[in-house]
């Protein structure tokens, strides 16, 4: 038996005047978002934003659904329709807001497994890493690709 270690860093942001011109774009990007969520069951409403490789910025929302697991993370709505609408384009970065009652939660959502899973496969698709930007209303993160948030990604293309 052999321990190994695993280690990654992430950036901590007290404000998003500390980000970078284009991250701080996608990060206000990611909030106007949170404006096509469609979340009357958890009152939780999730806005993405996604920087394409030719600079172009695809917005997602949660939308909801009474049958509740037809819903989706606003993530994967950001994801699915940069796949559909431009195939050919890699997704670079994606950054993610979430509130409760018109309110920006204080600390970043956090992606759930299968947005996680879904952004690897992009990632991997495009060959490039794609970083994410979790922003909150007291502190925001940034990871510089998808494996940090999903080590032993599964990927089998
Ligand atoms: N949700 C997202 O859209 N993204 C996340 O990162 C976390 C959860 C949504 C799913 C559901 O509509 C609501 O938030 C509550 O879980």
């Amino acid at each position: 038996m052999e321990p190994r270690e695993y280690r990654f860093t992430y950036e901590v942001y007290n404000t998003l005047d500390e980000l970078s011109v284009e991250d701080r774009e996608l990060a206000m990007a990611a909030i106007s978002a949170m404006e096509g969520s469609y979340a009357p069951y958890s009152g939780f409403n999730v806005g993405a934003a996604l920087r394409l490789e030719n600079g172009t910025i695809v917005k997602g929302a949660n939308q909801e659904n009474a049958a509740y697991p037809s819903g989706i993370c606003a993530e994967r709505t950001a994801m699915f329709s940069a796949g559909a609408n431009y195939p050919d384009l890699a997704q670079r970065s994606i950054a993610v807001a979430a509130s409760q009652n018109g309110i920006l939660c204080a600390s970043p959502a956090s992606p759930c497994g299968a947005c996680r899973q879904v952004m690897a496969q992009y990632q991997t698709k495009a060959g490039k890493p794609m970083s994410v930007i979790l922003v909150g209303g007291e502190r925001s993160y940034k990871f510089a690709r998808v494996d940090d948030l999903l080590p032993f990604i599964f990927d089998n293309i």
